[in-house]
């Protein structure tokens, strides 16, 4: 089935994680063996960067993108993407480090993109799909935060914001990267949206999302706030376009 994708890259952001690191690595090399990981460390205070190079210099499936300074979700994997095609990857995946995305999930995302999509997201909000541990609020928020996006932009996906994907070199190589400007986690719905525009076949798999036993998440009120006026100002200037379509 790989074999059918080519060569796949998980990559992975990671700041502070350096106590989930090691053994999400594991398990993507253990559930994906071909596959190969790229950790994208944004210079972790905690040390995770070096945790990652421990774990690259023993592995050659594993590699290490080391970056100045905390720049964002979006930012990061911008970076990682880029490295992935530079290098010749087939399907670039994304993967949170905290054991919220399960990599024994993978090979379910792989599948839909053999079975003809170009970008196949891990959907908490289809059917079959769950949250584990989330407290209300959080919950709250991500579904609100769906509801918002689906309305301002009317993309056809239960789960825009979802972080748990792959997509197909192509599809990135035909949106484009040079004019993402996302940095936080809006970056999801921008990269679901430009999909979408591009007329892309989009297929969301049920995923159990299990909300992390150790340390933070990274997600504040500026991550927020960018999401709601970005996806705000898509949803106006995409209007006249969307009002042409259904005429
Ligand atoms: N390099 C880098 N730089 N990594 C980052 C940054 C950053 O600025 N911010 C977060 N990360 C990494 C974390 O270390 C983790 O591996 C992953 O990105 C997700 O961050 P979390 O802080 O655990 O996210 P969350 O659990 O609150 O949010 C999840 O749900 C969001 C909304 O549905 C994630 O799956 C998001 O991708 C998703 O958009
Ligand atoms: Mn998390």
């Amino acid at each position: 089935m790989e074999r059918m994708l080519g060569r796949v890259l998980v990559i992975v952001p990671t700041y502070n994680e350096r106590e989930n690191l090691p053994a999400i690595v594991e398990r993507v090399r253990a559930a994906v063996p071909e596959a190969h990981l790229l950790v994208a460390d944004d210079n972790s205070p905690d040390g995770t960067g070096e945790i990652a190079d421990r774990l690259a210099e023993r592995d050659d499936h594993v590699h290490v993108l080391h970056r100045p300074g905390k720049q964002g979700l979006g930012a990061a994997y911008i970076a990682g993407f880029r490295w992935g095609l530079a290098e010749g990857y087939d399907v670039l995946v994304e993967m949170d480090a905290d054991g919220s995305h399960q990599p024994e999930e993978l090979p379910k995302l792989l599948r839909a993109l053999s079975g003809g999509a170009d970008l196949a997201i891990g959907s908490r909000y289809v059917p079959g799909g769950k949250v584990v541990n989330w407290p209300h609020s959080r919950e709250f928020l991500s579904r609100g935060a769906n509801v918002y996006t689906r309305m301002m932009l009317g993309v056809p996906v239960r789960d825009a914001t979802a972080g748990f994907r792959a997509y197909r070199a192509s599809t990135l190589e035909k949106i484009g990267l040079d004019d993402v400007d996302s940095q936080g986690y809006c970056f999801q719905v921008d990269l679901t949206l430009r999909t979408v525009r591009h007329g892309l076949r989009v297929a969301e798999v049920p995923i159990t999302f299990v909300e992390r036993t150790v340390g933070a998440s990274k997600m504040s009120r500026s991550v927020i706030t960018e999401a709601l006026w970005r996806v705000t100002v898509w949803g106006v200037t995409g209007l006249p376009r969307r009002l042409s379509r259904t005429r």
